[in-house]
């Protein structure tokens, strides 16, 4: 059995919440990750059939059933999780009934995975059905994204429209755009509903006044996407209230997806 702390997967994971902790996304406990994994990877680090602890789960799973995910747990600082990953992640199955699932490795000061746990595994649920390559669920704060659902209308086309706007790159990144949701208390099956209802739109779904989440088939897309949406958003919060004096048109956004091939949400732009 190879060292799991020399795991591409828990390498991944630190690296990541490193970065976005030093992305200013991830303030104190903020933001969470999970991270699908194939049964070969974690067998090849740990012995499955040793079961730490064994958990509920409030909603039915068994789309996922025997699945593993590492992911963050609640409470637990982006910022720490390179120095100590053993405590702050771990690594789940989820239970063959779908209503439960064991911790496998990690928590191991008696922690246990994110409150948002609900929300990931359905966002996988919704993901995996229209992309059965979609591996990772990243949830985070980033500020510009939080300031813009203060001051932007929160229609998914109009926010998408604007996205789009800021940055040439956007609609290329996410041509199926990004879907909102208003304020609502985090945490619980009903926000991981709502969301999961969208996210099979859009691998973006944003959070009125909380944050976003980001799904992808690995850490790097996932994170690339988010960077994009908030690096389109900042740019939104540095020009808004000053009078434009150009802005990109939805006749060169329709240009700009021709050329590289990519179909933008139908509807979104005018002819
Ligand atoms: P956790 O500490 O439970 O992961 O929660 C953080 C968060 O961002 C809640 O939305
Ligand atoms: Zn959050």
């Amino acid at each position: 059995m190879y060292n799991i702390f020399e795991a591409p997967f828990v390498r991944e994971m630190c690296d990541i919440t490193s970065n976005m902790y030093r992305m200013g996304w991830d303030e104190r406990n903020g933001g969470n990750i999970s991270y699908r994994l194939k049964a070969e990877e974690v067998e090849a680090y740990l012995d499955t059939k040793r079961v730490l602890r064994t958990l509920p789960l409030d909603f039915d799973a068994s789309f996922i059933r025997g699945e593993y995910f590492i992911v963050t747990g609640t409470g637990r600082y982006f910022k720490n999780i390179e120095k100590c990953p053993q405590n702050n992640m771990g690594i789940i199955r989820i239970g063959e009934n779908g209503r439960s699932y064991d911790i496998l490795w990690g928590f191991e000061d008696g922690g246990r995975p994110t409150s948002e746990l609900p929300t990931h595994l359905m966002n996988h649920i919704a993901r995996m059905k229209v992309d059965p390559e979609n591996r990772v669920v990243m949830h985070c704060h980033p500020a510009n994204v939080l300031a813009m659902t203060f001051v932007h209308d929160l229609d998914d086309k109009a926010f998408t429209k604007t996205l789009w706007q800021m940055c040439t790159e956007c609609i290329i990144v996410f041509p199926e755009g990004v879907s909102v949701l208003p304020w609502m208390v985090c945490g619980n099956t009903e926000i991981g509903v709502a969301t999961a209802e969208k996210i099979r739109d859009t691998r973006v779904v944003v959070w009125a006044q909380h944050g976003i989440f980001g799904t992808g088939k690995d850490i790097d897309e996932t994170f690339g996407l988010i960077e994009t949406v908030e690096k389109a958003a900042e740019i939104y919060i540095k020009i808004m209230g000053v009078p434009l004096k150009q802005t990109i048109t939805d006749a060169q956004l329709a240009v700009l997806a021709k050329e590289f091939g990519v179909t933008p949400r139908e509807g979104y732009l005018e002819n």
